[in-house]
């Protein structure tokens, strides 16, 4: 099977931009981004590029595309879609570094008593059932190339248990699951594996007016200066941290 690359990304070529990324602390790395051209998705991507790496938006929606070297349509809910990228992305590119699980599709908001089958399983094959088909396919490239970082999208909605994200909620849990075990499997082989609950968008009204006043910092995160920049963290050799989960929620406390 092969990936249609649906095209090289809109990486910015101007030589400031050049010199940022050519100065990167993840100078030939390679980065996959799954839910890449999504909201943070796209930040994070443009994050990773300019801390230096080759990055690799995987989506099914493609429209949006920023800031990757190449794009490339693929549904990570389909194991030969998920494979024929991993395959393609090692041919073009020699390896993979780091991995990270963005991709989710949203049921709508329910209360638990109307909650069905299907948006349990809408939720679990694209939340923890393809984070770990992504983490099983990534993790021989990773250990080859001497360790790396997975980083895996929870949410702080389903920490503390939002009232009407019964199925999201139970899914987020799941990948938090998976983190947690994959640490002391993975860490002998150098492979860190974390979740984040984020908080932040680029689109105007998404969080309810108000959202930022209840947030300690007083604002909603920006994807690639607050989400990007702590994944770049957690990929660069000093992050000493695994199985744990990062809340960048500007302190909003979405634990119990
Ligand atoms: N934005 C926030 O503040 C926030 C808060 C908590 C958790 N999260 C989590 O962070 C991640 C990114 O959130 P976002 O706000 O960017 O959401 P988003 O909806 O903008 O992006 C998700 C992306 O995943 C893609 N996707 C969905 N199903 C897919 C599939 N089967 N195959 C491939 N791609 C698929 C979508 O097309 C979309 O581009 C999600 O996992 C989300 O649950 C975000």
């Amino acid at each position: 099977m092969t990936l249609r690359p649906v095209h090289d990304g809109n990486l910015d070529s101007s030589p400031s931009a050049e010199s940022e990324q050519k100065a990167g602390v993840m100078d030939g790395q390679v980065a996959i981004v799954t839910g890449g051209t999504g909201d943070i998705g796209r930040g994070v991507c443009r994050a990773l590029t300019k801390a230096g790496a080759t990055v690799v938006a995987l989506d099914l929606d493609t429209s949006q595309a920023e800031g990757a070297a190449r794009v490339l349509e693929c549904d990570v809910t389909d194991p030969a879609a998920c494979t024929a990228a991993v395959n393609q992305i090692v041919d073009e590119f020699g390896g993979v570094n780091t991995l990270v699980n963005l991709a989710q599709q949203f049921v709508v908001h329910t209360p638990l008593l109307e909650v069905t089958d299907n948006d349990m399983r809408v939720s679990f094959d694209s939340g923890p059932t393809a984070t770990l088909r992504m983490m099983q396919l990534c993790y021989p490239h990773i250990k080859a190339r001497g360790g790396g970082s997975i980083v895996n999208a929870a949410s702080g909605g389903a920490t503390l248990g939002m009232p009407g994200e019964g199925a999201y909620a139970a899914a987020k849990e799941a990948i938090r699951g998976l983190t947690k075990v994959a640490a002391p499997e993975w860490g002998p082989d150098n492979i860190r594996v974390n979740a984040i609950c984020p908080v932040a968008t680029t689109i105007p009204d998404k969080f309810p007016e108000g959202v930022a006043n209840s947030i300690p910092l007083r604002r909603v995160g920006d994807p690639e200066t607050d989400i990007g920049s702590v994944i770049v963290f957690l990929a660069g050799p000093g992050a000493y941290i695994t199985g744990r989960t990062l809340q960048i929620d500007g302190g909003a406390g979405s634990w119990h």
